[in-house]
């Protein structure tokens, strides 16, 4: 039977590139998109709409999704947040609107979403990010941002209890840093290379259970 995944935030970049990549590798891939998606969509992909910072609309994108049972879920949907170093020098409005996509809707939308979420082998994972590593991002490069994803990390760990007793894995991703809208035209990494080693990591942690941080390639890292 083939698998079925569910992308939040896959209108471009990174989500776009794993769920075409997830329907190449023979998955049923539904995709979510807050507006439009980038290009003509993969007609393979089945398209519904979902701003994740307005909760009023869960009830209904739940609905949608009737009784499926998802071999992975992936929360991909975020934004850089302002681009300064100082929490002094962003706005009120830029760093709630920072912390609210990257951290506080993707874990409301993952407590909706996980009775979604195939007992025993399903994967649950979230788009987080190598810079949210006190280990990996010394320097604190992008403080701002950065701090987004590390918040995000210690709130999936909290979700582990209700995970374990369905037999649900807990991916936090780091992508690479991929050339998007986001990570920029000079990014080493290309959107097909990081969704491939993706959709690799995210087929071979099936059953796995617990949380793991990966990056693309299956390399672990420190928290
Ligand atoms: N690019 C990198 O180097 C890199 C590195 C590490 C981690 N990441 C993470 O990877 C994820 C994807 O990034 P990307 O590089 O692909 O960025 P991107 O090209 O800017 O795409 C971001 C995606 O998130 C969606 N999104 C943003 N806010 C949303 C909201 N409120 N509701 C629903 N969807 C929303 C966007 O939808 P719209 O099209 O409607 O804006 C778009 O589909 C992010 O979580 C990012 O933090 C990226």
């Amino acid at each position: 039977m083939k698998k079925h995944a569910l992308i939040i935030g896959a209108s471009q970049g990174i989500g776009f590139g794993l769920s075409n990549i997830l329907a190449d590798r023979d998955w049923n891939v539904t995709g979510t998109y807050r507006s439009t998606t980038e290009q003509d969509p993969n007609p393979a992909i089945t398209w519904l709409k979902l701003d994740i910072n307005d909760t009023d609309q869960y009830r209904a994108f739940c609905e949608q999704l009737q009784s499926q049972q998802y071999d992975a879920i992936i929360i991909n949907a975020g934004i850089h947040g302002p681009h300064c170093t100082f929490v002094d020098n962003a706005s009120d409005e830029d760093l709630f609107e920072l912390y609210k996509t990257n951290t506080i809707s993707p874990m409301r939308l993952a407590s909706k979403l996980l009775p979604y979420v195939k007992p025993d082998t399903g994967v649950l994972g979230f788009t987080s990010s190598l810079m949210g590593s006190l280990n990996e991002n010394t320097e604190a490069a992008m403080p701002i941002y950065s701090s987004s994803k590390s918040a995000l990390n210690m709130l999936i760990r909290s979700l582990r209890p209700n995970a374990t007793e369905h037999g649900i894995t807990l991916l936090s991703l780091h992508p690479g840093w991929v050339s998007t809208r986001m990570g920029g035209e000079v990014a080493p990494v290309s959107v097909d290379a990081s969704s491939i080693g993706l959709a690799k990591v995210i087929e071979n942690a099936q059953g796995k259970q617990g949380h793991h941080f990966l990056d693309f390639q299956g390399k672990s890292l420190s928290w």
